[in-house]
């Protein structure tokens, strides 16, 4: 750390998995503030956004990656607190929003230097603490990986998921189209109103076939796998890129590989969390340049749907489990 750093309290609230298992093993506890290490910032968190993988680490199927908190939490928004020694580019009291390993339902968390980006002018502390899983996610699978562009059609599943709405508002600002999907009427139309160019009823309509006779997808963004994978790629066009982030539906898939091979498909996936620290710098710069001028600009807002104190962490699980949710889940922390 350097010098001139103010003083920090000792302890801080918390939120802590306290076993595996249904919400209420989220509980309010006192844990140390964090030290940064060299090339860690200390943000004191207003607001830590709630992500469907928190809900997969409660349950015990997603352990934190070596050297990260248990702390549930990957993403926040506050004022930088403290520096590490190698930290350039940020002071005290910046006003900051950070992608992390973890750690992020607490009054304090650490994040990677690079994994910093200012909190958008414009945008409440809440709000920005809702952009960085989602935004890195889609920017990381959408346009890094699959490379949509200006002109092409989106397909996203769970478009009022929170990476769902975030897919949907990247991809427009782009000038892409969008088509999405939802598991009710009621979703769809959020869709439509957040501004997706087409909606279907992911369990009741004939999707793919539509879809293929109305110009078909070029990029399709796959959290369900299982029996969505053959679906999707009937309905890619040649050259179309298939990225898979989650499994919903299931982790195993049918392929016809003469139709990858004929349509020059391209099938992959990843995960965010393990990345490392220098990749999701890569992916912060990437986004500061391309992405963070259109959320000024107003063409990318997030879509908030609740906010929970951060005490309060076991209802905004209930409610993210519950389904009902239409974009993101935000704890507020103080
Ligand atoms: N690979 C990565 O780097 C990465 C990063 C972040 C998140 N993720 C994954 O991305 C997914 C979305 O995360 P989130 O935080 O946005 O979650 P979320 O807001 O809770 O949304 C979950 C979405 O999944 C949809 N869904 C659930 N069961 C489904 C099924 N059987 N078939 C089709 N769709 C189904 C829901 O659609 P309806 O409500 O319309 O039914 C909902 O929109 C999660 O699986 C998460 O683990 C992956």
């Amino acid at each position: 750390m350097t010098d001139a750093q103010p003083a920090l309290p000792a302890e801080m609230a918390a939120v802590e998995i306290t076993t595996p298992g249904g919400p209420k093993v989220l509980k309010p506890a006192s844990r140390p503030v964090p030290a940064p290490g060299p090339n860690d910032v200390l943000i004191k968190v207003a607001a830590a956004g709630v992500n469907r993988p928190d809900v997969l680490q409660r349950l015990g199927h997603y352990p934190p990656p070596p050297g990260a908190s248990d702390i549930p939490g990957l993403e926040v928004a506050g004022a930088v607190a403290a520096l590490g020694a190698e930290v350039s580019g940020w002071k005290i009291g910046d006003s900051v929003c950070a992608l992390l390993p973890g750690g992020g339902y607490a009054q304090y968390a650490l994040a990677d230097a690079g994994a910093c980006l200012p909190a958008p002018k414009g945008l409440s502390l809440e709000e920005a603490a809702a952009l960085p899983e989602t935004v890195f996610t889609v920017w990381a699978n959408v346009f890094d990986d699959a490379g949509l562009k200006a002109g092409e059609t989106l397909l996203v599943h769970g478009g009022t998921s929170g990476i769902g709405v975030t897919a949907i508002a990247m991809a427009k600002a782009f000038g892409a189209n969008v088509i999405a999907t939802a598991g009710s009427d009621e979703k769809c139309a959020a869709c439509l109103r957040l501004g997706a160019d087409a909606a279907y009823h992911y369990e009741k309509d004939a999707w793919e076939q539509d879809i293929a006779t109305k110009g078909g997808a070029d990029v399709v963004l796959d959290m369900a796998g299982g029996d969505f994978v053959a679906r999707n790629l009937s309905c890619l066009n040649p050259g179309g890129r298939h990225v898979s982030i989650a499994f919903l539906r299931g982790a195993m898939a049918r392929v016809n590989i003469l139709a990858v091979m004929q349509k020059r498909l391209r099938l992959s996936g990843s995960t965010l969390r393990a990345r490392p620290a220098a990749e999701k710098a890569r992916l912060a710069a990437d986004i500061r340049r391309e992405v963070w001028p259109r959320i000024k600009r107003g063409d990318i807002r997030p879509t908030l749907d609740s906010a929970f104190a951060l005490a309060e962490a076991a209802k905004a699980h209930a409610r993210m489990e519950a389904g009902g949710h239409i974009g993101k889940i935000i704890l507020k922390v103080d």
